[in-house]
């Protein structure tokens, strides 16, 4: 069985990743979102509650399983028995960033490769952040995130 992992910070989930984890189901029979705890990046959401989220919306796919890690990548990917880590290319502003996680990765364990995959157009310009501050300054961000994150987002931003 051939296991890949999709690691991020998920703060929140939004339509863009979902969009790449459908793409990896295609190629892959396991997924295994991973959840970084991340406290340097100051989440607006805890690690249980981007979990949550998640899982919240990917009740339809039976292959995917969604956790949290805290440590360095390759060694949670070892454990795992994943030899595939998913990564989103955006646009080519991710590349630089992206290109010196793949190779620093490898050069920690040389057996995993990073998978990039595209998702759909609509999704090139998103990023968490950017959903975050529409929300806060109380946008509609239905277009961006799921019904279940949105729902989450209006209670971290009461009007
Ligand atoms: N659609 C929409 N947004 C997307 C996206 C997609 N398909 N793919 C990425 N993004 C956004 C994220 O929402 C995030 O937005 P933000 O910065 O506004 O919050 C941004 O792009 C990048 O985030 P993400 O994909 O979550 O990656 P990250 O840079 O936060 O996390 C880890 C990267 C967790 C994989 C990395 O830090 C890591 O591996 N940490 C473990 C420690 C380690 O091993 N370090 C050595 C690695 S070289």
């Amino acid at each position: 069985m051939r296991t890949a992992l999709y690691p991020g910070t998920f703060d929140p989930v939004t339509r863009g990743h979902l969009d790449i984890m459908e793409r990896a189901l295609r190629l892959f029979d396991n997924l295994i979102v991973a959840v970084a705890v991340h406290p340097e990046k100051q989440p607006l959401f805890t690690v249980e509650e981007r979990v949550e989220m998640i899982r919240g919306e990917i009740e339809q796919w039976k292959n995917i399983q969604v956790e949290s890690f805290h440590g360095l990548l390759t060694e949670y990917a070892r454990q795992k028995g994943a030899l595939s880590i998913i990564r989103g290319l955006r646009a080519v502003s991710d590349f630089e960033y992206e290109f010196q996680m793949a190779l620093t990765n490898r050069s920690l364990n040389s057996d995993i490769e990073t998978v990039f995959l595209m998702p759909s157009e609509q999704f090139t310009y998103l990023n968490s952040t950017i959903v975050k501050e529409i929300a806060m300054l109380g946008g509609n961000v239905s277009q961006f995130v799921p019904q279940g994150v949105e729902k989450r987002l209006r209670g971290k931003y009461p009007r």
